[in-house]
């Protein structure tokens, strides 16, 4: 569909019975009143956003929901990663409770993978479930956590470790948002598109690698196509598992060594996409020491993270047993089972696992990948 122009719009769709949505893709749709038209009708809209991008583009969203709902409002909250949590969440309900908003209230999440999370959580579980809008603005966010309906805050002992599977009706990714993007946060979005690549297509990977200079300067062609074909991917998976017993998990290749770092360091210190794409690289040699990969794909990967401007050295977390302190954190993680750490592994280029390994061999592969 983007073969030839950067104007057209394309349509993912998350087929999940009564639940499902669709996500559209394309430049100028924020501002786009008949993008809002199959939502749930309703007296109020609150969007939610945050310090950042609230500046940006709450007034064009808040213009366009005006034509369709008598009452628009704004909540804006602090920004960060370090701001995910129980305070900034009740910020929301603080909103919706004191404007009066009824059941039927329509939340917009209007930011990056934070907002999205939190906005999500509070959907779900103000009156027990109103309807909620992603309108990610982050690439991360576009190719990843707008969609599939995982909610979440932190913890200071665990990440997303409190939250719920809860739908969209509507994901919205605006290319033109991006363009606002720092480049760290672009590099850390496109963790989150090459991940898909080494789980489940490798034609998808090879792409990447050809075109990873124009995914950097945001040509509209190639980041139309990697915002599509990672949100297909991700409907494929999530329309057979959405609330994570088995297949689900292989979106989390990377974020078990990824999710230690970010909290080992304190959040919002490496950015999440860092910690994902660094993690990539720490379990693709965990399996290859496995023996599931050989070394030359690990390498391939490496390469393509680097140039991606994503860290792949691991940060120390303890002076005294840097693997010892990793092991702790990760035994923290939603796929651990009986205490026992459950890694998302490759099983041979284009095909993800999720099985244990022993800690003497996570051990090396920590000794060998951290600074
Ligand atoms: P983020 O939400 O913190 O956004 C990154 C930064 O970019 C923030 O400072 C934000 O204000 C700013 N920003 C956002 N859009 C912008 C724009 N258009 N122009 C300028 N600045 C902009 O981080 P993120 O990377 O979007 O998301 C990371 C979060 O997503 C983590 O909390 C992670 O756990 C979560 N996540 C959730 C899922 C899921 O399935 N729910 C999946 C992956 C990640
Ligand atoms: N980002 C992992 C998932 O949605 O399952």
């Amino acid at each position: 569909m983007y073969a030839n122009s950067h104007n057209a719009r394309a349509q993912v769709d998350i087929s999940l019975a009564e639940r499902s949505y669709p996500i559209l893709i394309g430049a100028g749709l924020l501002g786009d009143a008949s993008v809002y038209r199959q939502l749930p009708s309703a007296s109020t809209a609150l969007i939610v956003s945050n310090t950042s991008v609230a500046p940006l583009y709450a007034a064009q969203l808040k213009a366009v929901l005006q034509t369709r709902y008598s009452k628009v409002l704004l909540t804006t909250l602090p920004d960060g990663e370090v701001h995910k949590d129980w305070p900034t969440l009740q910020l929301i309900f603080d909103a919706l409770l004191e404007n009066g908003c009824d059941r039927k209230t329509v939340l917009f999440a209007l930011g990056g993978g934070v907002v999205g999370d939190m906005t999500g959580f509070a959907a779900a579980s103000y009156m027990r479930g109103v309807p909620f809008v992603q309108l990610p603005t982050t690439l991360l966010a576009q190719v990843d956590s707008s969609v599939g309906g995982k909610t979440a805050i932190n913890h200071p002992l665990g990440k997303n470790m409190i939250g719920a599977f809860y739908q969209p009706q509507l994901v919205v990714c605006d290319l033109d948002v991006l363009k606002t993007l720092p480049a760290r946060e672009l590099s850390a979005g496109l963790a989150e598109v090459i991940k898909y690549g080494p789980i489940a297509d490798l034609d998808f990977l090879a792409w990447i690698e050809t075109n990873l200079d124009a995914l950097l300067t945001q040509e509209p062609v190639a980041m139309a196509h990697a915002i599509q074909r990672s949100c297909e991917i991700k409907a494929w998976v999530v329309g057979q598992d959405e609330r994570e017993q088995g297949l689900r998990a292989i979106l989390n290749f990377g974020h078990t060594f990824g999710h230690a770092i970010e909290s080992g360091l304190g959040y919002g210190e490496w950015l999440h996409g860092e910690g994902v794409g660094c993690g990539m690289v720490m379990a693709a040699h965990l399996s290859q020491r496995l023996g599931l990969i050989d070394m030359a794909f690990v390498e391939r990967l490496t390469q393509l993270i680097k140039r991606a401007g994503l860290p792949v050295r691991g940060p120390v977390l303890s002076a005294t047993d840097n693997a010892g302190r990793y092991l702790d954190l990760m035994r923290i993680d939603k796929k651990s089972e009986a205490g026992e750490i459950r890694f998302v592994l490759i099983d041979g280029p284009g095909k993800a696992i999720v099985r244990a390994a022993p800690d003497a061999l996570v051990r090396e592969v920590i000794d060998f990948c951290c600074l």
